[in-house]
């Protein structure tokens, strides 16, 4: 059971990372909506250096699943489409390491996800997966790291939840408030 504190935006409540997926597919221009909301994220300088790879046709799902690690193949098998999230790792002003340009990703995943849930659709982020292989097989180049791979559908109805084992699944819960924050509650903090 998830307890929140404050009333917050519908979209960061309802959004999870299920594993009941249904086999329905998502409309190809709702993938572009959820890669329209994770451009928005902002970024040092606007470097925008987050990537996006669709995995939509048949062909291309095939492709994804398998470099997936096994735990997550054996909840994957209906998930009908994907996202694949990359970053370039340098500053395309100056060259440099872009140390931010992770941090920037996940704005972006963040925003993609609660697009989603917007659209009705479940989102549920990956890292076990071979992320230099899958990356390579599609001829991208080492200037971008692929970071994390999404399933992207909807959950699953009724029928189809109660002939997977995923019938008990619940929205992951979090540590009490207090425990992210330093310098409150009582908690001391040597360093300000
Ligand atoms: C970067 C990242 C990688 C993750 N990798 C996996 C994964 O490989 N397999 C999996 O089942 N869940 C994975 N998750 C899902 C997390 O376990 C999940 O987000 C977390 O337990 C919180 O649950 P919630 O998303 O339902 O709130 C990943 C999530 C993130 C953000």
């Amino acid at each position: 059971m998830r307890d929140y504190n404050y009333e917050l935006l519908p979209e960061i409540v309802k959004r999870w990372s299920p594993r009941g997926f249904s086999s329905q597919s998502v409309p190809e221009e709702y993938l572009w909506q959820l890669i329209d909301a994770a451009r928005f994220a902002p970024s040092c300088f606007n470097e925008q250096p987050y990537r996006y790879v669709i995995f939509s046709t048949p062909e291309e799902v095939a492709y994804a699943k398998s470099h997936l690690m096994k735990g997550n193949q054996e909840w994957n098998d209906k998930v009908p489409a994907y996202i694949g999230i990359l970053y370039h790792k340098t500053f395309q002003r100056n060259g440099k390491d872009n140390t931010w340009a992770a941090f920037d990703t996940g704005t972006s995943w963040g925003h993609l996800s609660l697009e989603a849930v917007h659209l009705g659709l479940v989102t549920h982020a990956m890292a076990g997966f071979e992320r230099v292989a899958i990356r390579e097989g599609l001829g991208i180049s080492d200037e971008f790291e692929f970071i994390t791979l999404v399933a992207v559908g909807y959950y699953a109805n009724e029928e189809e939840l109660a002939a997977s084992n995923h019938v008990d699944e619940q929205p992951n819960t979090r540590e009490p408030i207090d425990f992210f924050v330093f310098n409150r509650n009582g908690k001391k903090n040597n360093h300000i």
